[in-house]
């Protein structure tokens, strides 16, 4: 029997839509192989949805999203809309659509592949075997937190407000998640915060702690957040499950990225309870290369593997899309940001051609 599914694409801007379009063509190839179909609408957000309904998320792009099985994400910003008010701006469209479908737990999987090791900046030795899962909070802390805005004060000054605050079911509902992801892996979960100095970090501590009770499989260690960011690139093979909040969980995962070799090539997961979830690249629109034809398709590609394993429950999909993957960089092709000495340099496009290729075992 057929499985069918409803799938959103969001494109969005720069790299999106030439990303989005190789991850098309790859999953309606996987999807004949494995009996699937999907039924793709193609959606506005960021910066198109700007220039073409005057808003970065036009309600019937939640609409849409709402009313189908998964989301796929590419990328949205650029320079063109940079200077906008933050309302209209286009990665407020994307905090909308998190939001929207109540995304609170976003899983950023950092793996070195063996293939890539030489495309790391830091030493072979140092990366070799690191398998890091960042489970990011995302849909609360200081992205979210009221008040926030530019205020003028009577002397006339202004005065930038953020607010980084957690309540205990946000902590406690993304803990539930990466603890129960920690038991799948290696059974060990290192929360980052920043309790030596921020109240919300105490208290993000504190039921971490509370909630380890009911996973004495796992073991919980604590991290302030600036020894992590050193602790990732000195040693990253201490790291097994990391949880941590929105902020802290942006940039870490950046971080982490790097170990692999190139934020190109890093998936992810947003999900939440009984909504569609959304899969998307950790990187964004990269404006630098946009329309050149020189974007790394795989963290994208991998995406939609994702979706297919988290969202859709369709694991044998998603690993013919992994090993398709794993096998394109075995042949030695390689975009500009993973390329090393001999190997075979292409484009977004022949990046695209030579998985189908490899899909269907030419
Ligand atoms: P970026 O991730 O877009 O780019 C950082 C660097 O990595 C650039 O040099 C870029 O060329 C490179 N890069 C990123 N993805 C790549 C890929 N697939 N292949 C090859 N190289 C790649 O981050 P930035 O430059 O800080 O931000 C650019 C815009 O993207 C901003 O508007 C930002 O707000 C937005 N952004 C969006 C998302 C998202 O949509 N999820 C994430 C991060 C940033
Ligand atoms: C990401 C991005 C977004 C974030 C921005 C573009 C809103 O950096 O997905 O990592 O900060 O979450
Ligand atoms: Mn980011």
């Amino acid at each position: 029997m057929t499985n069918q599914y409803s799938i959103t694409l969001l494109p969005g801007d720069g790299i999106g839509p030439e990303i989005m379009d190789v991850t098309v063509k790859v999953l309606e190839t996987v999807g004949k192989q494995c009996d699937i179909k999907f039924n793709f609408q193609t959606a506005l957000i960021g910066g198109a949805a700007i220039d073409a309904k005057g808003v970065p998320l036009p309600p019937e792009t939640v609409e849409t999203c709402l009313k189908s099985d998964s989301v796929l994400l590419a990328a949205i910003g650029g320079y063109k809309w940079d200077n906008l008010p933050r309302e209209l701006r286009p990665e407020t469209g994307l905090l909308g659509i998190r939001a929207a479908l109540g995304l609170f737990a976003n899983l950023r999987p950092a793996t070195i592949l063996p293939q890539l090791i030489d495309a790391s900046s830091l030493k072979k030795e140092v990366v070799e075997g690191v398998d890091i899962m960042v489970v990011r909070e995302l849909t609360g802390g200081i992205y979210f937190g009221q008040p926030k805005g530019i205020f003028t004060s009577e002397t006339g000054e202004q005065r930038g407000v953020n607010t980084m605050a957690y309540t205990v079911s946000e902590i406690d509902r993304i803990a539930r998640v990466a603890f129960e992801t920690a038991q799948k892996r290696q059974k060990r979960l290192c929360s980052v915060d920043k309790a030596n100095v921020l109240d919300v970090s105490q208290l993000w501590r504190d039921r971490l702690i509370k909630m380890s009770e009911e996973y004495p499989d796992v073991e919980l260690t604590h991290m302030y957040v600036d020894n992590a960011a050193m602790q990732l690139v000195r040693n990253p093979k201490q790291f097994d499950t990391i949880v941590t909040g929105n902020l802290f969980g942006d940039i870490l995962s950046d971080a982490a990225a790097m170990l692999t070799g190139s934020i190109g090539m890093l998936p992810s997961a947003s999900l939440g309870a009984n909504r569609p979830g959304l899969f998307e690249p950790v990187h964004g629109s990269a404006p630098d290369i946009a329309g050149q034809d020189k974007a790394n398709p795989l963290a994208q590609v991998l995406s939609a593997a994702m979706m297919l394993r988290y969202g859709l429950n369709e694991p044998e999909a998603a690993t013919k899309i992994e090993e398709a993957v794993l096998k394109v960089l075995d042949l030695g092709y390689r975009t500009g940001d993973i390329m090393s000495e001999g190997a075979k340099a292409v484009g977004c496009q022949e990046m695209g051609k030579v998985l189908l290729e490899v899909l269907e075992g030419n």
